[in-house]
């Protein structure tokens, strides 16, 4: 399992909801008990719970994550086994988690099986994600090393653009998909996750921890330190500018809010089919 720090999520969601219109199709006045599913720190748990009246439960299978989130009830529990009964919630809902499973679709399936109403994920797709900045080498090499990165994480982190279609395959109907563009800037004053962020670039400290994967996308050790060298030089530009008040960047991370509703018709049919399959002693044979 991929591991977060609480200040990489607090850091990478604020500003996330200032605007939260691609909420709609989840409904949130209207619900009575919500499930966050890989929960992290809480980021979305917060405005599920400011933009709703229901019970809101937590579940992350990182502990000192789920410490951190402020929620109705909290459980450890894994996003395809979750420790619930079926139809224990009216909304289950997940954000950036889907991207980081090896089965995405095993947990939409659990989520509808918790679910007596609508199934929900906000997920970005990566590989369209837009980065500008004042300093000219920044925006060439992180669509270089995240293009590598792409090429070799082994779970989906591109999924945001194709959810819908794994919420229909796992037998969701009504799937309805909105586009949302989580915009980040950079400018002066900087403040401490800004410094913090140039000086992690001028260290190389990213490509490092990616070293793995990016071989696995096809660069050899020679290329990571290739990357990682000009990755340093990029770095001292960006601390040299900000120490100059000289330096701005934009990022453009592209989130789908998908939503789908448990067909009745597909529950009804699926407990005939698990009747009609179960062991009656008529079938010695099987
Ligand atoms: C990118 S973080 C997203 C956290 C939070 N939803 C947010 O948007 O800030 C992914 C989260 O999923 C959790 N996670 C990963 N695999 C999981 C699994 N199989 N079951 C439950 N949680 C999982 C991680 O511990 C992490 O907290």
């Amino acid at each position: 399992m991929r591991r977060f720090s609480a200040d990489y999520l607090k850091d990478t969601r604020r500003g996330m909801w200032n605007d939260r219109a691609a909420l709609a199709p989840l409904a949130l006045d209207s619900r009575t008990r919500i499930l966050d599913v890989g929960c992290g720190t809480g980021e979305l748990t917060r405005v599920l719970r400011e933009e709703s009246d229901a019970e809101v439960v937590a579940v992350d299978a990182d502990p000192d994550l789920l410490r951190a989130a402020d929620a109705d009830g909290r459980a450890l529990g894994d996003a395809t086994r979750l420790p619930f009964c079926d139809d224990a919630f009216d909304l289950v809902v997940c954000q950036a988690l889907l991207i980081n499973l090896p089965d995405p679709r095993a947990a939409i399936e659990e989520f509808a099986r918790v679910s007596s109403d609508v199934v929900a994920c906000v997920e970005p797709d990566n590989a369209e994600v837009v980065v500008e900045s004042s300093v000219a080498a920044e925006a060439p090499l992180a669509k270089r090393a995240r293009d590598t990165y792409i090429a070799g994480v082994e779970t989906d982190v591109t999924l945001g653009s194709s959810a819908a279609a794994l919420f229909r395959e796992a037998g969701l109907a009504d799937v309805e998909s909105r586009r949302y563009e989580h915009e980040r800037t950079v400018e002066p004053p900087y403040d401490a996750p800004a410094l913090d962020a140039a000086k992690a670039k001028a260290a190389g400290t990213r490509i490092e921890e990616q070293a793995p994967t990016l071989r696995r996308g096809g660069l050899s050790r020679t290329d990571v330190d290739e990357l990682k060298s000009e990755w340093k030089a990029m770095g001292r530009d960006v601390v040299e500018a900000m120490a100059a008040g000289e330096y701005e960047r934009r990022a453009v991370v592209p989130f789908y809010v998908v939503a789908g509703r448990i067909d009745a018709g597909e529950t009804e049919r699926g407990d005939a089919d698990r009747l009609a399959d179960a062991d009656d002693g008529s079938n010695e044979a099987a």
